[in-house]
This record gives structure tokens, C-alpha cells and sequence, in this order.
């Protein structure tokens, strides 16, 4: 079998054309444009430069963004009275702390710190809970992604065994949470697979849909996934390689060239979920604005 391609980049584009639209309306209408607070941390290259490209989406869909730079030694205290004043400033929709954190600083206590009805990260225990009780609320944005690029390419889910490696709060959690519950639009059989998982060939063999956020490079191989099988890569992995400019390059979790002649699906690196996921950055921010997860008595 020859997989087919899940175009993340394209179905990103068309996304974001679609929020810009919905800005424009938004703006049209009398109000605010959407604003976004990013706060970074220290000079973490791949940081920056996931910061980067989240700026450029707001530039594209016409929200409003900028960063606020601290030091990579400011205080827990400091970190959380900036956040602080971020949430009592009506003219901020949303925001978002770029992740990790020195190891100094708690990133939960962090995240508490920030108001959830500005979570546009989806990441405060609030939206979280909200999440697994199939309550409104700022979905992660990975898995809302990936939920768009199923949707998209009218790929089903309900009733499939879904398969997901990797149980980080940013991506594995929330993904078998979206994927598992049965009022949600997943209503898969959900497996969750991680670093204690003994056999892992033995769960990933039986996946319809295999999503892996592991951070692994080359982790599934071909002989370990069923014919046919939906394959989602969320790695991206820096690997060196002088030949290239930067003097590295981008994989996933998967051998992708393995894969590609078994999976019916396969998302490739880059340019699979990772654009996804700053488009959905783009709709929780608009969702902020409208305080449509949260409204206002
Ligand atoms: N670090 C890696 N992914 C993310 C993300 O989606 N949001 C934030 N804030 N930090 C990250």
C-alpha cells in the first residue's frame, strides 16, 4: 500500500484564511482586534523559533502579538507578577508562555499563574478538567489540530483503536483524552503507550490510528504497524547534518520511508501536524477574544 500524504501545510493555510476571515468580521463589527501575549523565557533557539513562526500566523490571520522577553534567571515571583499583570489587562486576549522553562521554575505553577479564560495553550488544569469532562474549552492545540487534519480528510475514528505513544500534558494526554471519550467527537478505543510501556510492537500493531509524541527519532518502524494503519508523527526531532544550511534537520518519531509503503495515512516532518498546531493557536485566540469558551454574565 502507497499512503496517502496529510498535508498539514496546505490544510493550515486553508484554516488560517478561514480565522482570518472570522477576524476580519470580528473587527468589522466594532470590535478590538484579537491580541496575543507571548512570554518567552531565556534564548532557547527552538523557542525562538517556534515563537517566530506563531508570530507570523497572527501577522497572517491580522491578530495582534508580542513578545515579552525575560531573563533566564527571573524569579518564580517576578515570572508570575508579569503574568499577572498580563491578566488583568483588558486589552489581552490571550496568552501563552513559551514552553520549557528553566529548570529552576515550576512550569505548573507557572501555567496556574495564568488566567484560564486566557489559556489559549489549553494547558491550565482548568481547561484540562474542562477537556476530560467534555465541557467547553481551549483544547491543546496539537490534538485540536490533528483533529482538524482527521476531519479534513474525512478520516473515521469513532469506534477505531487509536494508538497514542508519549503521555505529556502538551500533546499524548489530551490527544487520548480527545480520542477516548465517548461525547467527544473521537470515540475511539484508546490505548496510551509510554516510556514504562514494556512491549510497545505489541499495542502499536494493533493501531488503526497511530498518533506518536514521543521525541524519539526513528521510535515506530514498519514491523511494528498493521497494513493500512493511520500513522500521526507529532516528533520533531533536530538531527545534525552538515549538508544542510542550518547545519541540521527536522525528523519525526517514525521512519517515514518505511512507513509510507504500509500506512493508508501518514503525516510527514515538517509539514504535517506542526502547522496544525499554530492554526489552532489562531482559533483559541479568536475563541479568547470572543470569550466564547468562557462567557461574560
Ligand atoms: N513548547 C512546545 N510546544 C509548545 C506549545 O504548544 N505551547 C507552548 N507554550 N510551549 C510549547
Amino acid at each position: 500500500m502507497s499512503a496517502k500524504i496529510i498535508d498539514g501545510k496546505k490544510v493550515s493555510e486553508i484554516t488560517m484564511d478561514l480565522i482570518r476571515d472570522d477576524v476580519e468580521k470580528w473587527v468589522g463589527a466594532g470590535n478590538r482586534r484579537p491580541f496575543l501575549k507571548v512570554v518567552q523565557v531565556g534564548t532557547d533557539p527552538a523557542s525562538t523559533t517556534y515563537i517566530g513562526a506563531k508570530t507570523r500566523a497572527c501577522k497572517r490571520v491580522g491578530i495582534d502579538t508580542d513578545t515579552t522577553h525575560l531573563s533566564d534567571t527571573v524569579s518564580a515571583k517576578e515570572l508570575k507578577s508579569t503574568i499577572r499583570s498580563f491578566n488583568n489587562d483588558d486589552s489581552i486576549d490571550g496568552i501563552l508562555v513559551q514552553l520549557p522553562l528553566p529548570l529552576h521554575l515550576s512550569s505548573h505553577d507557572v501555567i496556574e499563574s495564568i488566567d484560564h479564560k486566557k489559556d489559549v495553550d489549553g494547558f491550565h488544569p482548568m481547561n484540562v478538567g474542562r477537556l476530560t469532562v467534555d465541557q467547553p474549552t481551549f483544547k491543546s492545540c496539537t490534538p485540536a489540530g490533528i483533529f482538524e487534519l482527521f476531519r479534513y480528510y474525512s478520516i473515521p475514528v469513532k469506534s477505531k483503536h487509536a494508538v497514542v505513544v508519549g503521555a505529556s500534558n502538551i500533546v499524548g494526554s489530551p490527544m487520548a483524552t480527545m480520542l477516548s471519550r465517548e461525547n467527544s467527537e473521537g470515540k475511539a478505543t484508546t490505548t496510551i503507550c509510554h516510556k514504562y510501556t514494556k512491549d510497545l510492537t505489541q499495542h502499536t500493531i494493533g493501531a488503526d490510528i497511530l498518533v506518536v509524541a514521543a521525541g524519539q527519532p526513528n521510535l515506530i518502524k514498519a514491523e511494528m504497524v498493521k497494513e493500512g494503519a493511520v500513522i500521526i508523527d507529532v516528533g520533531i526531532n533536530r538531527i545534525a547534518d552538515e549538508t544542510t544550511e542550518k547545519g541540521y534537520k527536522l525528523v519525526g518519531d517514525c521512519d517515514f520511508n518505511g512507513l509510507k509503503n504500509k500506512a493508508s495515512w501518514i503525516t510527514p516532518v515538517p509539514g504535517g501536524v506542526g502547522p496544525m498546531t499554530v492554526a489552532m493557536l489562531m482559533k483559541n485566540t479568536l475563541l479568547a477574544a470572543k470569550k466564547s469558551i468562557y462567557p461574560e454574565e
